[in-house]
């Protein structure tokens, strides 16, 4: 996917700078070359010798070498390729990128280049989440820059928190979203997404629902189709209009969403972002429950709906290759979301904060976190629309087929 793609990889100098030799490995694989600039940091964690044997370049860290100034200015360095990787990208690199300085070879290639860049953070969550971080990051963004991660995890500083490096193959692959984007990766591929409340009757007059929307999951059914997957979104009742472009099914209860996305067959990916109701009533009433003067109010007995996204996950022969549940928590909202991912038994969980204040319920953004078996990924807030294709580019990514919009922010 990357053949003939010429990297240029600066590497600063943080714990993660060991996660840069796997790096170049993935991207040698993909086809790229890869060209290294190793700062005086760097070297502290990576030697030059072991990224020169993995590079099969030489590496570049002098800024004042009458040779390399010579034969290969700055300037040469970033015109000769297709992208500047900066991994890890420490705070203090970002915050040099930030202010525009030149001070070593590293931040002067990066001043001087009119190429894409990219960086894949990596530092103490104390030093990722302070203001000065915060605020430098902000503005390379608005200048364009890309950025990768970072994961929250457990950290060499024995904290836990957002600021591990992402994965080589994430960047490798955020890489190839900037560089070999492909129009409509998944065509070809057949996917079922599940959207809005369900409604289960206690009487042909009275139900049990929520306040779900259907705005996410119809955006995800809609990003998912204009990648080219050929999608059945199957709906619970929404007030929102049937996306064009794809196959809607309407569905009231849990049962009849449950039979739809088995009625869709074989298929490579399942979203459930519906907010199915856990539980329905034992007996519905065959007609209304009347009201009678001086009689206790009925007792309504329950009993659980059919776990869809449990049962879409259950391993076999149809289980699709991928399958993304949606966590709505209120409290916990990571820890929980963690969890739910192990005993639903997907592969991905979108977790979203829906507590009031944050009103995503019916609200038109939501701040997510992406939770896989590699870790969580701390999305910005952004517009359901824009979740949507973030997240139908990420699984396009997961097929290998990196989409025209970029994979990386
Ligand atoms: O268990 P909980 O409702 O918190 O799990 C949320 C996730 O499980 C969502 O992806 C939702 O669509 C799915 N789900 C389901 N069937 C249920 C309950 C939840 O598919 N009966």
């Amino acid at each position: 996917m990357l053949k003939g793609k010429r990297i240029l990889l600066i590497v600063a100098g943080g714990i993660a700078a060991f996660k840069a030799l796997e790096l170049i490995r993935r991207l040698r694989e993909r086809g790229a070359s890869v060209r290294c600039v190793l700062t005086d940091a760097g070297a502290k964690f990576v030697t030059p010798l072991s990224l020169q044997a993995l590079s099969e370049d030489r590496v570049y860290s002098d800024m004042f070498s009458l040779t390399d100034e010579s034969e290969m200015g700055h300037i040469q360095l970033s015109r000769d390729a297709d992208l500047l990787v900066v991994a890890p990208a420490t705070a203090n690199i970002l915050a040099r990128m930030a202010g525009g300085l030149a001070d070593d070879l590293a931040a002067t290639v990066l001043l001087a280049t009119d190429k894409p860049v990219l960086a894949a953070p990596a530092m103490n969550v104390r030093m990722w989440t302070h203001a000065a971080t915060v605020a430098n990051v902000e503005t390379l963004r608005q200048r364009g820059i890309h950025f990768i991660g970072p994961n929250d995890g457990a950290m060499a500083c024995n904290e836990f928190g957002p600021g591990r490096m992402s994965e080589p193959e994430e960047i490798a692959d955020a890489i190839e979203g900037l560089l070999a984007p492909a129009e409509r990766p998944l065509a070809g591929k057949r996917a079922v997404v599940t959207s809005g409340p369900t409604r289960e009757a206690i009487d042909p007059v009275r139900y049990i629902s929520n306040h779900s929307s259907g705005k996410q999951g119809h955006a995800i059914a809609s990003a998912l189709a204009a990648l080219g997957a050929d999608v059945t979104l199957v709906s619970g009742p929404v007030s929102i209009a049937d996306p064009p472009g794809l196959t809607t099914v309407h569905v009231d209860s849990a049962d009849q969403m449950l039979a739809a996305c088995l009625a869709a067959g074989r298929i490579d990916i399942a979203v459930c972002a519906a907010a199915v109701a856990d539980w329905k009533a034992a007996r519905p009433a065959g007609s209304k429950i009347k009201k009678k003067a001086g009689m206790a109010p009925p007792s309504l007995e329950l009993t659980p709906n059919p776990d869809i996204l449990a049962t879409l996950s259950k391993p076999g022969q149809q289980r699709p290759a991928l399958v993304v549940g949606f966590a709505a928590e209120t409290e916990n909202l990571v820890a929980n979301a963690i969890d739910k991912r192990q005993r639903k038994g997907c592969d991905w969980i979108v977790a979203n904060d829906v507590s009031p204040a944050v009103g995503t319920f019916g609200g038109e953004r939501n701040t997510v976190h992406l939770i896989s078996a590699s870790g969580v990924e701390d999305w910005p807030t952004l517009a359901k629309g824009e979740v949507a294709m973030r997240l139908a580019g990420r699984i396009a990514l997961h097929f290998g087929r990196p989409p025209k919009a970029e994979a990386a922010e």
